[in-house]
């Protein structure tokens, strides 16, 4: 889908549909105000039976308004005025973009608020990328059509730019999750991390077992043994500041490209979406291909952990004894607590290139979609000021967050009378937390956000804006953190 600017006036435009934004404080009012006087009453009327009433991702359709050019106008409500922000942006556009979507178009037209920032602007066009593709990779008949052109009336061509890239980028990470297990696995996770290595011009590494083996990376290789597909890691390095030699920023993804819980086995209603077990790396390889394609004057480490949690013989067992990266060693509780000993070796391998600074991302807990639901991402650091930055950047992007406290009572929960540690807490209470408590043994005290995405990665059903299947969360706000990120 191509995304240009227009300074046509949307009676004149040629397009296949126009999309027109209006507030609930005065639904008539704005873009509204300048349909033509044939379609007056019929928008009282509307406004009266309180079917036009101007609510975020409201839609009306007009067939053939008097005096427009174009067939087709949707009114979108964008909410109230003082509540537009990145969420609702995002939101509003993505709905009336998705309902559009819903049959092939050539050419849509959008004209939501002239006055809108460029941090609005940016939301709401991640929104109409989402809204256009939908999660059928394997249907015949596709539900989600993405327009041939998109024109934007208000927005700056340099917005539109970076949104274009965004929005591939979203729905890149959307397609990984998307696609099924046997299609994604670490194998060719890595090919898809090489291609974007290669478009985009970075440095990659894909360690595989042997490899790993001499790394010693002994959490990850155990999670990876009862699988017949060996696991990978791969390491992305994006050089874009002026001097290739500052710290980077480190992004660490668990890429669990099935979570059947191992031996401590899922029962199949909570295995059935896990296939999304690899959003996290899927966001960190996304992040990174827009970020060098924005070319961010930052530079950016990306790792990404890679395994099948299977179960088979060589499968590895309760009370096993494992030796991190690090030398620490855990001993397994619940081999369905996999991810965070996936990322302990994975962590470890981004804090060894000594980065700046750590964000890594995982769907990590059920406990953390107990504690906040499947909207908002959990959020545990080790540095406020840190954690402060990645929640303001989420806040511009609208993608929610909610930070969970790491006081260290939690850390006793995890340690063990065998080893170390444990993978499990003594019981399931604070789960969210005491898996974040693990990780942190594993960033050698670098300042570090974990983001528990274990809910907002995954829609089980369609919403207004979105398709099921992968959100794509968090693409945007690592990509907003790289480009406020000062060394
Ligand atoms: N991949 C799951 C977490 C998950 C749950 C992701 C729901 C997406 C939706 C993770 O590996 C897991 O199984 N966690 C266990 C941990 C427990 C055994 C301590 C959980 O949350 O039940
Ligand atoms: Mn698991
Ligand atoms: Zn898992």
């Amino acid at each position: 889908m191509q995304i240009h600017a227009t300074n046509d006036r949307f009676s004149e435009i040629d397009a296949d549909a126009i999309v027109l934004g209006t507030y609930q404080d005065s639904p008539l009012a704005g873009h509204v105000s300048e349909l033509g006087p044939g379609t007056t009453d019929l928008l009282s009327q509307l406004v009266e039976s309180k079917e036009l009433t101007g609510s975020c991702g409201e839609i009306v359709p007009l067939l053939g308004p008097a005096g427009i050019a174009a067939p087709q106008v949707l009114i979108v409500g964008l909410g109230k005025r003082d509540k537009l922000d990145g969420k609702a942006a995002f939101r509003a556009a993505g709905a009336a973009a998705r309902k559009l979507a819903a049959h092939p178009r050539q050419r849509v037209a959008m004209y939501l608020d002239p006055k809108w920032s460029d941090d609005t602007w940016q939301a709401a066009l991640a929104g109409v990328c989402v809204g256009c593709q939908g999660q059928d990779l394997y249907r015949m008949e596709k539900k989600r059509h993405p327009f041939g052109e998109l024109l934007v009336s208000g927005a700056s061509t340099e917005i539109l730019r970076v949104a274009q890239i965004q929005g591939v980028s979203v729905n890149l990470a959307r397609e990984l999750v998307n696609e099924p297990p046997a299609a994604i696995y670490p194998e060719s996770f890595a090919d898809r991390a090489s291609q974007v290595a290669n478009e985009c011009d970075l440095e990659i590494e894909i360690w595989d077992e042997s490899r790993l083996a001499q790394e010693r990376c002994g959490a990850l290789l155990a999670v990876a043994r009862g699988s017949a597909q060996p696991p990978r890691l791969v390491i992305l390095q994006y050089q874009g500041a002026s001097n290739k030699k500052d710290a980077p920023l480190a992004f660490v993804g668990k890429g669990v490209t099935f979570d059947s819980g191992g031996l401590s086995l899922k029962p199949s209603d909570g295995m059935l979406a896990m296939k999304c077990d690899m959003a996290g790396a899927a966001t960190v390889l996304a992040a990174v291909q827009a970020i060098a394609k924005l070319k961010l004057p930052v530079n950016v480490l990306g790792v990404m952990g890679l395994v099948e949690n299977m179960v088979s013989g060589e499968s590895y067992k309760l009370g096993d004894v494992l030796t991190t990266r690090n030398g620490k060693t855990i001993e397994v509780h619940n081999t369905d607590a996999e991810g965070r000993l996936v990322l302990a070796d994975a962590l470890q391998v981004a804090a060894e290139r000594q980065p700046a600074k750590i964000i890594d991302l995982a769907t990590l807990t059920g406990a953390c979609v107990v504690a906040l639901g499947n909207d908002v991402v959990g959020a545990m650091a080790n540095d406020q000021p840190w954690c402060e930055t990645v929640i303001e950047a989420a806040q511009t992007c609208g993608e929610p967050i909610w930070q969970l406290p790491m006081f260290p009572e939690f850390g006793e929960e995890i340690k063990s009378e065998v080893a170390d540690i444990k993978n499990v807490g003594n019981g399931r209470w604070g789960g969210a937390i005491t898996a974040a408590k693990l990780l942190e043994e594993f960033v050698n005290e670098i300042p570090w956000v974990h983001l528990d995405i274990a809910g907002p990665s995954f829609l089980d059903k369609a919403k207004p804006w979105s398709d099921g299947g992968g959100t794509g969360v968090m693409v945007r706000t690592l990509v907003e953190v790289a480009r406020k990120y000062r060394a």
